[in-house]
């Protein structure tokens, strides 16, 4: 008997199945080097995390885990399913099982009121079919410490010293200034990314970028790594500054390590501006992981931008791979935008035309509306790459009201 003849159940995955759903993550994404303690009733389900499971009989045959998060998103801050994890067992796979947990997972995120979801995908074919489209990417780049060497000094007084528990406060703001004028950061008021004590104790040291009058301007948080023949990397998860002479003052902080330490390597993503200030770019890509959105409620989440005062009417269109997943899913259809006074309303209109052809208004794939939505692709993009179809008159509008904004993501899960 194969798979495809028995009922596979999909469910929340309860304490019993605990160790079925870590042995099977285990085996697509890598044992871990210290096997992780034994679930309990206290640490099951993962704080914040909602794992779930499709079950061939007593046996877990897939699995993935949903976290939810908040993410910045045009000014708002959306309630925002993150999967992780997503797992199918080597025996079972090819036979539907990614789509039986996206079904349940994506109905019961909607449920929850989460407006957006996103991934990080292993292949981003996958997801697609799913609905979500690649709007960035968690970046890391290296930068020889040689070049921090030239980063000029700050003029405006702007000193650094190290960050200590009192100063969390300041840091949670600074991160939240820098994070509200982007499309995808993450708030970091959920786990595993809150912003709390443990953001001192999990790193060798966060430096602090001060203006003159004491203010928390910018920070660094950084892990020196082993060994001083300068063959290592600082690892730098976090560069956030809101000054170009914070950013300054960080990189030479940095650089300071120049006779120990071959370079940084920096987690970061698209034109970062507080790589701006380095001399002649000298940044190279090590890694880049592509970072997918889908629009799980289309008046929640386009509704919820602040955008430019200007006053338009774009009637569109939602159709094609992805555009129905799960009980609840209303992204298929016939639209209208509104924006006044720098807010956006969204009416649904009616039925979907029947295919793209057909449409006498936009009509965007499912991907399509949410890298046009991230601010990621302009419409003129997304009609060469086909996700964008039917008339092309309000396109500088459309342009005009979600273009703002780029895509930033400093959070893997
Ligand atoms: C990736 C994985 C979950 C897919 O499971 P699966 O059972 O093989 O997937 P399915 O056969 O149900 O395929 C689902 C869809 O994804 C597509 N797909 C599957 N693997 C793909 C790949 N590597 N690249 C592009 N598309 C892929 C299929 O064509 C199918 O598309 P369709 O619905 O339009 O026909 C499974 O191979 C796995 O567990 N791999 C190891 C762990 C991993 O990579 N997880 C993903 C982390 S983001």
């Amino acid at each position: 008997m194969t798979l495809s003849d028995r009922a596979v159940a999909v469910r929340p995955v309860e304490l019993a199945d605990a160790p079925a759903f870590q042995a099977l993550g285990a085996e697509a994404f890598g044992v871990p080097a210290t096997p992780p303690p034994a679930p309990t009733a206290e640490s099951w389900p993962p704080t914040g995390g909602r794992p779930w499971g499709a079950f061939d009989g007593d046996a877990l045959a897939a699995r993935l885990l949903v976290r939810g998060f908040t993410s910045w998103f045009h000014g708002a801050t959306l309630p925002t399913a993150g999967f992780a994890g997503v797992t199918v067992a080597a025996e079972a796979r090819g036979g539907g099982l990614v789509r039986a947990l996206f079904d349940a997972a994506l109905g019961e995120a909607r449920e929850r009121g989460e407006v957006i979801s996103t991934l990080y995908p292993s292949a981003a074919g996958i997801y697609q079919g799913l609905g979500y489209g690649i709007v960035g990417g968690f970046d890391t780049v290296h930068v020889p410490l040689a070049a921090l060497a030239r980063v000029a000094a700050p003029t405006d007084g702007t000193r650094v010293r190290r960050a200590e528990a009192a100063d969390l406060p300041a840091v949670r703001a600074a991160y939240d200034a820098w994070a509200a004028g982007q499309n995808g950061p993450l708030t970091r008021a959920e786990p595993p990314f809150a912003m709390d004590e443990a953001l001192l104790s999990d790193h060798t040291g966060v430096t602090l970028a001060v203006d003159a009058a004491d203010r928390v301007v910018g920070f660094a948080s950084w892990d020196r790594g082993s060994g001083y023949d300068r063959t290592g990397r600082l690892e730098v998860e976090d560069l956030v500054a809101l000054t170009p002479d914070a950013a300054r003052t960080l990189w030479r902080a940095l650089g300071s390590f120049g006779m120990v330490v071959g370079a940084v390597a920096l987690s970061t993503s698209g034109l970062d501006p507080a790589r701006l200030v380095l001399p002649d770019h000298a940044a190279t890509l090590a890694a880049r992981e592509a970072y997918m959105l889908r629009v799980l409620d289309v008046p929640g989440a386009l509704g919820a931008a602040r955008v430019a005062p200007l006053t338009a009417r774009v009637p569109f269109a939602v159709v094609g791979r992805g555009d129905a997943v799960g009980p609840g899913d209303r992204l298929r259809g016939a639209w209208t935008l509104e924006v006044a006074d720098g807010a956006v309303h969204v009416t649904r209109d009616g039925d979907a035309p029947a295919s793209p052809a057909d449409a006498d208004r936009p009509t965007f794939t499912p991907a399509g509306l949410a890298a046009s939505y991230a601010g990621a692709q302009s419409t003129a993009n997304l009609r060469l790459a086909g996700q964008l179809t039917g008339p092309a008159h309000d396109d500088l509008v459309w342009d005009a009201v979600w273009g703002g904004r780029q895509v930033h993501v400093r959070d893997y899960f």
